[in-house]
């Protein structure tokens, strides 16, 4: 992240008629210095600015990713305008890990053509861990040509370099990086929330569960230095931010690859020290990896969150063991029991899949045991999605379509009950809540988040926006409360 300022003053330093630099995140700059130029070219052409549109499928990594997009439109002279109908930029962040993220990409992508047969000067990219599919690209070149542009995860931070070309050019523009290890820093943002960000603490995964297809998307794990995340989240707290959450695809291995490794428990400790950040949440955990240290760090926090997303997949050890998770049923068990004995008022709230391969009723009455040991607080439920190049895929013994509907449903009323018992045991209490939003049915409510991640509405108005207020439970619906305000 860079500061509005700093930019603008580096931007102006180019002389546009040379060559780039080969150094980042400099050749970016040059890169957004041009961009600029074309950009106020079109503004007098169009007698406007030109609006922009980022659509985000998927992760919270994604939406990270799409404020990143979204800072460098600004700063070259983009206005967002939150819809992709009208926009004369629209780019798709999209997300494969499910075939039917895909298929919603294909589907909005055919409308998209119409909107462009509207409005011929409109661009449209799109990016993110689709695009890391040579199929996906291959389908794009035949069936898509009204795309403009086309990159992947790995070169998300030659955006600049990307538009810049884009907008010299008719053709379709295409840049897929197999792989990377390059982290680059100092990018501009913009932020969804004022008041609570993402922020990449790594990127990648190693962990090739069977089933998932990130690791082949997003590439290696690596981590960034603890003092550019600290040095961020400073600038964030400073521009009103009191909320972060820490995101990588399995935080726990945070900091073990770096030349001066560190745990992420000690990275927690950090960020802890930092003035004025009120919240620290982080996803996604995995269980082989979980600490004592890191449930130590938790327990005597005051600003780490009661919340952890620890993921079990499946409780069948059988099918844990296919699906490489390097853990047991009884070895989650004893870990997500260790974390609530340690700290009784926290949320453990998980990822479930139905129907991976070879899957009997047995395993599943076998996962739903251990929803109802642990007792989630709330649990993703996901059937298994076949994803070509993994491992899994190649599996015989794929399960029906009707059994897998018949199981996913026991497995989701067990969660269902169980995060019902776990929710209205907060009644009556006092709790912080964080003010994030105007409620959508009701503009005499607010609509925030308890420590626990759990929402609650109430009374209130747009001035409470990201502040923490004390709220008493007064009523309990499932998965949300209504609550009012104490002092
Ligand atoms: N099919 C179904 N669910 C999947 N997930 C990852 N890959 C697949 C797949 N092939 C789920 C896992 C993971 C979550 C982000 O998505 O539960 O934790
Ligand atoms: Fe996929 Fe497993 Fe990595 Fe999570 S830990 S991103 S499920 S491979």
């Amino acid at each position: 992240m860079i500061k509005k300022d700093d930019l603008e003053l580096k931007m102006k330093q180019f002389d546009l008629a040379m060559s780039p630099p080969d150094t980042e995140p400099e050749r970016q700059y040059f890169y957004m210095a041009k961009a600029k130029k074309t950009v106020s070219e079109l503004t007098k052409k169009l007698g406007r600015k030109p609006t922009f549109c980022v659509v985000t499928f998927g992760c919270q990594m994604n939406a990270r990713d799409s404020e990143k997009l979204a800072g460098i439109l600004e700063e070259i002279g983009y206005i967002d305008n939150g819809e992709d109908e009208n926009s004369d930029f629209v780019i798709f962040n999209t997300c494969t890990v499910r075939d039917n993220a895909n298929q919603r990409v294909y589907g909005r992508l055919g409308v998209l053509k119409n909107y462009k047969k509207k409005n011929p000067d409109m661009r449209i990219g799109i990016c993110g861990c689709m695009m890391q599919e040579q199929s996906v690209i291959e389908k794009m070149k035949k069936s898509y040509r009204f795309v403009d542009l086309i990159f992947g995860t790995h070169n998300i931070f030659k955006f600049a370099e990307l538009v810049a070309n884009m907008l010299e050019s008719d053709d379709m523009l295409i840049d897929i990086w197999k792989d990377t290890d390059q982290i680059v820093e100092d990018l501009p943002i913009v932020r969804k929330y004022p008041f609570k960000s993402g922020i990449n603490i790594m990127f990648g995964c190693n962990n090739f569960c069977s089933y998932c297809i990130v690791p082949y998307v997003r590439g290696r794990e690596r981590s960034r230095n603890p003092e550019d995340i600290i040095r961020e989240i400073e600038m964030l707290v400073a521009d009103g931010v009191i909320e972060i959450m820490l995101l990588g695809q399995n935080v726990n291995s945070y900091g073990k690859n770096l030349d001066e490794p560190i745990s992420f428990a000690q990275l927690l400790q950090r960020i802890e020290q930092i003035e004025g950040l009120e919240r620290i949440r982080f996803m996604t955990s995995h269980p082989k990896d979980l600490s004592d240290e890191l449930i130590a760090v938790m327990r005597d926090s005051k600003k780490i969150c009661r919340h952890l997303h620890l993921p079990l997949q499946s409780g069948s050890t059988r099918i844990l063991e296919q699906m490489n998770r390097r853990y047991t049923k009884e070895q989650y068990i004893d870990l997500a029991l260790k974390i609530r004995r340690e700290i009784p008022d926290i949320s453990l709230t998980t990822d479930i899949i139905v129907g991976f391969p070879g899957e009997t009723d047995a395993d599943v009455d076998d996962t739903i045991d251990v929803i109802k040991k642990v007792g989630y607080d709330n649990a993703f439920t996901f059937i298994y999605s076949k994803r070509t190049g993994t491992p899994a895929a190649a599996m015989e013994n794929q399960v029906p379509e009707d059994v897998v509907k018949r199981n996913f449903n026991r497995v989701l009323e067990t969660v269902q009950q169980t995060s019902k018992n776990r929710t209205v045991s907060f009644l009556n209490q006092d709790v912080t809540v964080l003010i994030e939003d105007m409620n959508d049915q009701d503009d005499t409510l607010v609509t925030g988040r308890m420590s626990n991640n759990t929402i609650v509405h109430l009374k209130g108005d747009c001035s409470m926006i990201g502040t923490l207020q004390k709220v008493h439970l007064d009523e309990c619906h499932g998965f949300y409360y209504i609550g009012h305000v104490i002092d």
